[in-house]
């Protein structure tokens, strides 16, 4: 039986309620495919702080780099200011671990109704860069208070940041339908933003089956709009994925579908595994989260992991939950949360006999 270790941060607001779900499915699933997965937990997040002074323990990072992989759930609340929350917790890790790719899917699914007006499916993946770019350290403030008061932020690419995020997304695309799209902003970001080109098209040139595109990000943000099934896979700086992949993910229906993996591909850390949303603090303690977004990022989790069966055995179980119409009220469903799990616990039972690794499957005559 194979053992993993997960480190699991629940964090703030929702992520108490869609962490709980996700692990009970990915409970539900091990046991299936016998794998063992140690989950252990870590209070982190706005709470932790109000009483330390600080989002995390001090040693948090060594904590959890003894783990195969962080599942996380949301951290950000009304009484910390968002900057203390995001760079006391989660860019440390994506930073310290190396998780310079950021894995977003977009993906129409059944009994989920679009807002877009065109019903052709969506299939995409948006690559975020995920160390570097515009959320940097380097810049300041000063005068604080007086009339000269500035602030500045320097954007950070390196060769080597654009370079890596740029050939995974080259792989990816060259495993799909071979389209590759940069988001640039090389009109008016006249120093990064064709440094950020000129090593994308280095980088893809290796690649002869993918075509790859250059798009202003404002004419793609309306491409993701008008036209979203054209699209393949996306590669973008730190603050222009981040910004595509909300997007992309209320053009399927619902911010509170999309998953994301933060990787670090060597291995040489613990990857984490999230959803796209935060905390979302208006519907906290009501039972109204939608908790696909953190159960698809336990699916990447198992992928991840090695169990590639094991996460499409999960996905099946959401994806078939939503298409009975189970959903959850932001896609225009009536579930809680607490009955949309269910009905995901009886999916992955009912499909149990489609996946070959599955016990349930081996137990059949
Ligand atoms: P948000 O994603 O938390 O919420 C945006 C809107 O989407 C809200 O109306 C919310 O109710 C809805 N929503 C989000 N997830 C949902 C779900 N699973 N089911 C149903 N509805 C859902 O973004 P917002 O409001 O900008 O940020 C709230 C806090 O979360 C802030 O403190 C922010 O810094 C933090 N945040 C943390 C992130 C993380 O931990 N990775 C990512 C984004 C925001
Ligand atoms: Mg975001």
């Amino acid at each position: 039986m194979s053992t993993h270790k997960i480190a699991v941060i629940p964090g703030d607001g929702i992520g108490n309620e869609v962490v709980p779900a996700a692990v009970d499915c990915l409970e539900r699933i091990a046991e299936l495919h016998s794998l063992n997965l140690e989950f252990t937990y870590f209070e982190w997040g706005s709470e932790y702080y109000s009483r330390h002074g600080r989002m995390m323990a001090a040693d948090g990072l060594d904590q959890l780099a003894k783990h195969d992989a962080i599942f996380l759930g949301a951290v950000g609340s009304p009484e910390v200011p968002d900057a203390e929350s995001l760079w006391g917790l989660l860019i440390p890790i994506r930073r310290e671990f190396q998780q310079y790719i950021n894995l977003r899917p977009v993906k129409t699914l059944d009994g989920v109704t679009s807002p877009l007006a065109a019903k052709e499916p969506i299939d995409l993946l948006i690559v975020r860069e995920n160390n570097e770019g515009e959320y940097s350290e380097v810049g300041g403030r000063m005068y604080r208070g007086q009339p000269e008061e500035c602030a500045m932020q320097t954007t950070v690419f390196t060769r080597l940041g654009v370079l890596r995020a740029a050939h995974y997304a080259a792989r990816l695309a060259a495993s799909r339908r071979g389209q590759l799209t940069s988001a640039t902003k090389s009109n008016g970001i006249v120093h990064t933003m064709p440094f950020w080109d000129e090593v994308v098209a280095e980088a893809v040139r290796e690649y002869p089956d993918v075509t790859l595109t250059s798009e202003l990000v404002d004419a793609l943000a309306a491409h993701l709009v008008l036209k979203p099934w054209t699209l393949d896979v996306i590669v973008a700086s730190n603050l222009f994925g981040d910004i595509l992949s909300d997007l992309g993910s209320a053009a399927t229906g619902s911010i509170g579908l999309a998953p994301s993996a933060n990787l670090n591909p060597e291995g040489d850390f613990p990857s984490l595994f999230e959803p796209v949303h935060g905390s979302a603090p208006d519907i906290a303690g009501k039972g109204l989260a939608n908790p696909v977004g953190q159960i698809w990022s336990g699916a990447m989790m198992l992928e991840h992991l090695g169990h590639p069966e094991a996460g499409a055995h999960l996905q099946a179980g959401f994806e078939s939950a939503l298409r009975d119409g189970l959903g959850t009220r932001d896609v225009g469903g009536t579930s809680s949360t607490a009955e949309f799990t269910a009905a995901v616990l009886s999916a992955i039972d009912a499909l149990a006999g489609n996946y070959a690794d599955s016990a349930a499957a081996t137990a059949k005559p």
